[in-house]
């Protein structure tokens, strides 16, 4: 029924006005949940990388999601908006990777943590609490230690193979 209301409302407006509509559609708000599908890897990266051009420096991004649910992938778009161009991948024998881009970009992957003590340990509350952005993948490790500007980003496999549905939360601003 919502989508019959919005084709409507489509048709009624002449083709500037469509053009801003589709635009207001396209943009990450960084203010309200939004719930948004890719259908491939790239358009992932891309949605990930249209909400990372919006990020303040200290901004925290958490991803949750299943094996394969495509968190490693917003992480590379992410990392597309603050100029890192060498190849993101899943920190596996550290905890943190850490690259140089505008402002520093932490990619945290917390799979084999069992505790919130243990992230601490390894120095993810610093990370977190200085003015780079740190993404962290298997962020439901660490909840209890996030802070509350934490944006929360979930993925989800949907029936179709290549289809996500990536609902992005804001967190509290201070
Ligand atoms: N719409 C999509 N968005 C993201 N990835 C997709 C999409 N469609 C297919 N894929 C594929 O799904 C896989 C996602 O892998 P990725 O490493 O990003 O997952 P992950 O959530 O980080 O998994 P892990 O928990 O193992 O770290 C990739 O092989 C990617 O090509
Ligand atoms: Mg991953």
């Amino acid at each position: 029924m919502i989508s019959v209301i919005k084709k409507r409302a489509e048709s009624l407006l002449i083709p500037s006005q469509v053009c801003e509509y589709v635009k207001r559609k396209r943009k990450v708000i960084l203010n309200q949940t939004q719930k948004r599908t890719t259908t491939s890897p790239e358009e992932t990266r891309a949605l990930a990388r249209e909400l990372g051009e919006g990020l303040a420096p200290g901004a925290v991004v958490a991803l949750y999601g299943d094996l394969g649910a495509g968190k490693t992938c917003f992480v590379q778009g992410l990392a597309g908006a603050y100029g890192v161009h060498e190849p993101v991948t899943s920190p596996t024998f550290t905890l943190i990777n850490e690259y140089d881009g505008g402002p520093r970009f932490f990619h945290v992957d917390l799979y084999r943590v069992s505790s919130p003590e243990e992230a601490v340990g390894f120095g993810l509350e610093e990370t977190m609490n200085g003015d780079g952005i740190t993404a962290i993948e298997w962020a439901e490790r660490a909840e209890t230690i996030l802070p509350p500007h934490t944006l929360r980003v979930r993925l989800l496999h949907d029936v179709a193979e290549d289809v996500r549905v990536v609902c992005i939360e804001p967190g509290v601003s201070a």
